[in-house]
């Protein structure tokens, strides 16, 4: 059931993408020639409708990071397009359009260790510069989302590694992005936190609809999570399968052992095998 904070999601649309990284020769200048840089993309395409959930799947280098990056605006490609549906601005603005609200969560947390647990959530805001009322107000409901409404006066040091996940993610959620992008955020935790977190998280998503993408490592992850899972090869990255995932709309821990979830597993095995990872 969607909410009030529901902000829906936005379109994400990669066409043609290429992205090759100098190869640097001892003195940190980029060797030039053909055959000289590590091509991580190369014509890629992606369509990604608004309020998707979406894993990417991939071996270890074949360009998930680099692809993420470049859907974030923080790296650029060589070619190709890498369109973000922008929101259309407030009615008067001109027909001006802001860039859609985007977060982004790494693998390990990246908390500031000198700031309470509620002053990290708040951070985006801070830096958006709100009053510090409201940035106060929108971390604790974030914090609360994520289960952590006691834990505002702490420490990042004084929190287990689920805890600082939630709050990384609570701090992704606080400016309420239409599109939140994951990068193996769970991957160094437990597997029963791991699984708690991908339930809060898959929550999170059927509540305020902002489009996910989320890279992991683990088939079960991206079955139990996603509505819809990409299958990258081998550098230069290119899809192998894009499964839509024949699940019911209600993920539980009982889904993990049903027919047709091993079947979607499987599915989605024996394509990263066949794309030679
Ligand atoms: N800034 C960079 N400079 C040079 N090479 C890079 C840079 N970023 C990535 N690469 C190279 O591009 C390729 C893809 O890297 P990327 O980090 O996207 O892989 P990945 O699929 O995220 O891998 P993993 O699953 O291990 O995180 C790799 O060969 C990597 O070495
Ligand atoms: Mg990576």
């Amino acid at each position: 059931m969607k909410n009030a904070m529901a902000s829906g999601g936005v379109r994400v649309r990669l066409t043609g993408i290429r992205r090759v990284f100098p190869v640097l020769d001892d003195a940190g200048r980029a060797l030039r020639g053909s055959g000289s840089g590590v091509v991580a993309l190369d014509g890629l395409d992606l369509d990604v409708a608004p309020g998707a959930f979406v894993a990417l799947l991939g071996p270890s280098g074949c360009g998930k990071s680099t692809l993420l990056r470049l859907v974030a605006g923080l790296d650029r490609a060589d070619a190709g397009t890498a369109v973000v549906e922008a929101e259309e601005g407030p009615a008067g603005a001109g027909g001006a359009r802001a860039r859609a609200p985007i977060a982004y969560v790494f693998q390990d947390a990246h908390l500031l260790p000198w700031r309470s647990v509620l002053e990290n959530a708040a951070l985006p805001l801070e830096l958006a510069g709100a009053p510090p009322e409201e940035r106060r107000a929108a971390a604790r409901a974030a914090l609360l989302q994520v289960g952590l409404a006691d834990a505002d006066a702490r420490y990042p040091a004084e929190l287990s590694g689920g805890m600082r996940m939630r709050v990384s993610l609570a701090r992704a959620m606080v400016t309420r992005p239409r599109l939140l992008l994951l990068d193996e955020p769970f991957a160094a935790l437990d597997e029963l936190t791991r699984s708690r977190l991908d339930d809060q998280l898959r929550a999170l998503w059927a509540e305020l609809g902002m489009t996910v993408l989320f890279v992991t490592h683990s088939i079960t992850e991206a079955a139990y999570l996603a509505e819809r899972a990409v299958v990258l090869s081998p550098r230069p990255a290119r899809i192998v399968a894009d499964r839509t995932l024949a699940l019911p709309a209600e993920r539980t821990a009982a889904l993990r052992t049903e027919p047709a979830f091993a079947r979607e597993v499987r599915a989605l095995q024996e394509a990263l095998e066949s794309g030679g990872a």
